[in-house]
């Protein structure tokens, strides 16, 4: 079977950085250790008043079309998750297809286009989407882009506040492809869950530590669905686990779960039992309770063996490190945790080709999806054609009372006319409704 997955990726930052321990934290009169150690990250990334989910959208599509000379006649598929759409009826994807007319000779009118939703996973899905139609036989040798786009804001105090971020991530979906093979067994864990909602809203209600436990259950059950269909894991089997990374200290929690569900029953737990013993079995004890302190105490104990944090040091701890300077892109955050892993790779000299990494997305509401990807031959070639760390250099440092301003620009409930502070450096500004696209 010919292998299917992505072939290339593009990153858009938006154009602004708010400093979360030298700005937020004194004006929030906040330890600054609370970002940097506690939630674990340095920077938030945010649009200027030029941008929005369309055109970080459609500059990160732009750039993956021209770096890989594509046409529109070459793409038969454009679909683009978000959390952050303006329209319940009409797609974003449609919105992005108009702007790359504008660039592109042709146009995609015989595209398929579509959004998907469901929280930050949905962009997951919408690569799955892709990944069926082309094993489908409907892509007729055309490839897919999938954009996964968001500004990722909370309502000022609001203890999400820290985590926020914006950007957009493209992907293109191929036979044959340079960058990774996905693998056709997946894994979900999927419950109804009211933990983060935006009924007609546009900032979230969120019960953030309620957020915490659903992820980390329907990660769980995404694991253990994925080892039904593609047979046990190993820690030792993957070169990098990225996972849906709504701030690296949330990524810690998923890591060290899951690797206590990898290493039962392995030589790694017998290796591992004299010093910190066993995992605790559920039938060694009488009620649910002595079973769950016995489990903390176990993971606690785990945490700190030299053998696990060798582990998180080589597979998880890399693919942060965009995220950090960054915050949450929700449904761009899995696939930034991804390039942030290909990029160490890339850093380290390491040779990629044919590991594999197990992916874990999420998205709240709930769902967790687990799937394995094997680097391909071409993903140096690709991880070098990233500009990602050029734009997160360039971009502009807010005051607090720019801050301020620009989350309020971006506030529908706010009447502001705040002006640009950056230079629009791309295609596509967004100028107002109907005139989206090209700068004059
Ligand atoms: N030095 C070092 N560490 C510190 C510290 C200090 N001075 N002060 C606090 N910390 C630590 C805390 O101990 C805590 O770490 P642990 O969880 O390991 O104990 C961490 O910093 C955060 O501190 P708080 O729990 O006090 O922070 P908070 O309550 O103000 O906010 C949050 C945390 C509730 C997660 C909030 O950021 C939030 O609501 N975020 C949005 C929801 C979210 O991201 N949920 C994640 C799962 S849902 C999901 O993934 C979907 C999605 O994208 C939204």
């Amino acid at each position: 079977m010919t292998a299917v997955g992505i072939d290339a990726i593009e990153i858009r930052t938006g154009r602004l950085k708010l400093d979360l321990p030298g700005t937020f934290a004194p004006a929030q009169g906040e330890d600054p250790e609370k970002y940097t150690k506690g939630l674990g990250l340095n920077a938030s990334s945010f649009p200027d008043s030029y941008e929005d989910i369309v055109t970080m959208g459609a500059n990160a599509a732009h750039r993956l079309m021209e770096r890989k000379g594509l046409t529109p006649e070459d793409v038969g598929r454009i679909d683009v998750a978000t959390e952050s759409a303006f329209d319940n009826s009409k797609p974003v994807s449609t919105y992005v297809a108009g702007c790359l007319e504008q660039v592109f000779d042709g146009d995609f009118h015989h595209a398929n286009k579509g959004e998907r939703k469901f929280a930050c996973v949905a962009a997951t899905q919408a690569v799955d989407d892709a990944y069926n139609w082309i094993r489908a036989g409907r892509s007729r040798g055309k490839a897919a882009i999938v954009i996964a786009t968001d500004t990722a804001l909370y309502a000022r105090d609001d203890p999400g506040e820290a985590t926020q971020g914006a950007g957009a991530v493209a992907m293109l979906i191929t036979e044959d492809p340079n960058l990774v093979e996905i693998s056709a067994e997946q894994g979900y864990g999927s419950a109804d869950e009211t933990d983060f909602l935006k009924p007609q809203q546009q900032f979230p209600s969120v019960d953030g530590k309620r957020s915490m436990q659903v992820y980390l259950a329907r990660m769980r059950e995404a694991v253990e669905d994925f080892e039904s269909v593609a047979g046990a894991t190993h820690p030792d089997d993957y070169a990098y686990i990225p996972y849906h990374t709504p701030f690296p200290g949330m990524v810690r929690k998923a890591g060290l779960l899951g690797y206590r569900h990898m290493i039962r029953d392995t030589s790694v737990e017998d290796d591992l039992a004299d010093e910190i013993g066993r995992q605790p079995r559920r039938e060694a004890f009488d009620d649910d309770e002595a079973y769950e302190e016995a489990i903390r105490e176990y993971v606690d104990a785990l945490a700190e063996t030299e053998h696990y944090q060798e582990w998180y040091a080589a597979t998880v701890e890399p693919t942060l490190e965009i995220s950090r300077e960054v915050g949450n892109w929700y449904t761009g955050s899995v696939h930034i945790a991804r390039a942030s892993a290909l990029r160490d790779a890339y850093e380290k000299d390491v040779d990629l080709e044919g590991q594999r990494m197990l992916v874990g997305s999420y998205g709240s509401g709930a769902q967790a999806e687990v799937h394995a990807e094997t680097v391909r031959e071409g993903w140096r070639e690709e991880v070098e054609a990233m500009n990602v760390d050029e734009q997160l250099d360039r971009r502009y440092e807010l005051s607090f009372e720019e801050y301020e301003e620009i989350h309020d620009a971006h506030n529908h409930d706010v009447d502001s006319d705040v002006e640009e502070l950056t230079t629009p450096d791309s295609e596509f500004v967004f100028d107002g409704w109907g005139r989206m696209g090209e700068r004059q």
